[in-house]
């Protein structure tokens, strides 16, 4: 997408009456009030949301302690239980309200209540507890999509447990790596899953990542039986239904400080090795409920659907939590939306009548086409009128996109949300609320209510709207980061940079304001983190994925535009061996392209391989990325490239294989 495209965009959508007249937050007035009261009293505006939608066993009595800062602390003397807020709190007033529509790859529905879902939370507690797990320690979460994902998460939390959710699409690699750093006592997985038609192994891979070593800190591995397929066992091993076979319905909960933390999730930074984003108890989940209430609108009688997969930051917000402390009603999905076609999610939508769906640009943009070559597939071919509210996030939607999604999905009456966050805001930080603010397609629009969001040029100076700079968060808010675990050097150094003058959140985003509206449009990463279908990816943490493998030398990675994966990656590697051409090239970014998804999954493979005998490096040897990002691109070399060591590559590193 051209930055200029979605610049020169103005087309206006503003809410119709009857969307606002029913919305929690119903008009631009009410918006600036809200944030007025933010600017005027912060950590009262906090205060009071937090008294409203939180349940707490002990009442805090502190808002925000600076002290230790950036190290924040948001409510720190109160005490309450994450799991009791999302289902203990249902049990008088919706106990046989349906939680969860499950739809399985294969189509089946299995629909489970609030009450149920309680029940199922607390047995699997008790069998957590009986293997001696406590408050503190660290779970691994290893599951496909499904009700039982939920379980585990929600058990963990009425514990005290931290977990930390492994997406199932990571290898056994990268799990083996999050199990080591995050020092984890027990594994949660099922011996398969279901995709797309295909039975596909999962345990096999934490068989394979506890056997790389360094795992000793595991002690148990729970596995639940999906697909019925062998799997290998030790005694470490125990089926989730011999784990909670006779064990009790209901479990006390575990109350924690508001600090505790509630989860770890791994993502990619601009080094090689994932970090493991520490989210707390009370400010997580405050932000998760606001933002269900003021960007989704949720009302009871919504059917809401999220389509994000628990092992992302998007399914732990919109899934796991927000949607369940606020009582409503959702679709879990354990499939693909190109299976059995690609009118899988529109079918969906009719056949559950949902109201609410919330997706990546991705997705409309893989179905966009599909639509186009099967009209059977287009979402004018079903019922859709249940909807009222769309949203999208995980990277920029472009203008084209968002106009199909609001005219063919939504039938020209729906507002989107195209909401703007990061695995570390925890919750939405620039979002239009739809009865409120006027959409433009393209732009996120403007900050959520109390989030001090806006941008400054790179010594943290304040710019003016119109001028690209920065995208920086000027105070503390509830649901942020609270550290790196295991490294709070990097914490500060990353998102509080000494640059910026240590106080500003650097969301690593580039940014720009509308010099009318204010309003924001997303520039893409400022660091080496490319965006690949709405997923996070490191340069380096490919780069050093390849240069593992014994036959390489030495590889710079970048990113593409791509049509519909937003971007694509590709990989400019220099063999050990002599530069290889024909068949044999091709056969070595075959098995290149297998060794990134052995090192970290299949979502890290790269589309493209390049090979030279050097790669263009500047005279103090620093690999000149902006000059493979043009190669990539098939753009010519107009720029100086005097500073080029080595100027001939270029020609090698501008030939794809094929
Ligand atoms: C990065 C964060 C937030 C959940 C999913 C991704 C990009 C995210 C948008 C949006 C433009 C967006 C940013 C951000 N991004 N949402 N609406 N418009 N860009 O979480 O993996 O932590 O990635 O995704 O580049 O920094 P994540």
């Amino acid at each position: 997408m051209s930055i200029e495209s979605v610049l020169h965009e103005h087309r206006t959508f503003t809410p119709e009456e009857a969307f606002s007249s029913q919305a929690a937050v119903p008009s631009m007035q009410e918006y600036h009030r809200l944030c007025a009261e933010a600017a005027q009293d912060y950590e009262g505006f906090w205060a009071k949301l937090a008294r409203e939608l939180l349940v707490w066993h002990k009442p805090f009595t502190k808002t925000l302690n600076e002290s230790e800062a950036p190290f924040y602390k948001w409510f720190e003397d109160g005490k309450l239980n994450v799991s009791v807020n999302c289902l203990d709190k249902h049990l008088d007033t919706i106990p046989n309200k349906t939680a969860i529509i499950f739809e399985a790859d294969n189509g089946e529905v299995k629909n489970v209540t609030y009450k149920e879902l309680y029940h199922q939370v607390c047995q699997f507690a008790n069998g957590l507890k009986s293997l001696n797990l406590v408050k503190g320690d660290r779970v691994i979460i290893y599951l496909p999509m499904g009700i039982e994902a939920v379980v585990a998460m929600q058990a963990c939390a009425r514990l005290g447990i931290i977990h930390s959710v492994v997406f199932g699409g990571f290898s056994a690699k990268s799990l083996n790596e999050r199990i080591i750093d995050a020092g984890a006592v027990a594994v949660i997985t099922s011996d398969g899953q279901f995709r797309g038609g295909k039975t596909l192994p999962l345990k096999q891979a934490v068989d394979e990542g506890m056997a790389m070593g360094g795992c000793e800190s595991i002690r148990d591995i729970v596995v639940f039986q999906k697909t019925g397929q062998d799997v290998a066992w030790n005694d470490q091993c125990i089926w989730w239904h011999d784990l909670i076979a006779g064990k009790a319905d209901t479990c006390e909960p575990v109350m924690v400080d508001a600090e505790h933390p509630l989860f770890l999730l791994y993502t990619s930074g601009s080094t090689g090795k994932p970090k493991g984003v520490q989210h707390s108890s009370a400010g997580y989940l405050l932000h998760a409920m606001n933002t269900m209430r003021w960007t989704f609108d949720i009302k009871p009688e919504d059917i809401y659907w999220c389509t994000a997969d628990v092992g992302w930051i998007t399914g732990h917000s919109y899934v796991t939590y927000g949607p369940l402390a606020m009582g409503a009603t959702q679709i879990v999905f354990e499939g693909i939306p190109t299976y059995p076609n690609a009118g899988r999610f529109w079918q969906m939508i009719q056949r559950h009548k949902v109201s609410v769906f919330y997706t990546a640009p991705t997705a409309i943009r893989s179905l966009i086409k599909a639509g186009e070559m099967d009209y059977t597939t287009h979402p004018n071919h079903f019922e859709l009128s249940s909807l009222r509210l769309l949203g999208t996030v995980g990277e920029p939607i472009n203008p084209e996109a968002w106009m199909w999604y609001f005219e063919q999905v939504g039938g020209n009456r729906c507002p989107i949300v195209d909401t703007f966050w990061q695995t570390e805001t925890g919750g939405h930080v620039i979002t239009p609320l739809p009865g409120a603010t006027p959409l433009v397609p393209g732009s996120c629009t403007l900050p959520f209510p109390g989030i001090d969001i806006d941008v400054v040029d790179e010594t943290g100076k304040d710019i003016p709207w119109g001028n690209g700079g920065l995208l920086v968060i000027k105070k503390p808010w509830p649901s942020m980061i609270r550290t790196i675990y295991n490294d709070p050097e990097r914490f500060k150094s990353s998102y509080y940079p000494a640059e910026l003058g240590g106080k500003l959140y650097l969301a690593g985003d580039g940014a720009i304001r509308d010099t009318k509206t204010g309003n924001f449009t997303i520039m893409g990463r400022i660091d080496d983190v490319l965006n690949v279908s709405g997923h996070r990816l490191g340069t380096m943490e490919i780069e050093s994925a390849l240069v593992a493998n014994h036959l390489v030398a030495e590889s710079a990675v970048v990113g593409k535009p791509h049509p519909i994966k937003g971007e694509s990656v590709v990989a400019y590697v220099v063999l050990k061996g002599k530069r290889p051409e024909g068949e044999e090239a091709k056969k070595i970014v075959a098995e290149l392209r297998e060794w990134v998804g052995k090192e970290i999954g299949p979502i890290a493979k790269p589309d493209e391989i390049r090979f030279g005998d050097n790669l263009p490096k500047t005279r103090s040897g620093k690999i000149m990325r902006r000059l493979l990002r043009s190669l990539a691109k098939g753009e010519e070399i107009t720029s100086d490239i005097s500073t080029l060591d080595n100027p001939a590559i270029l020609e090698q590193l501008k030939q794809p294989v094929n």
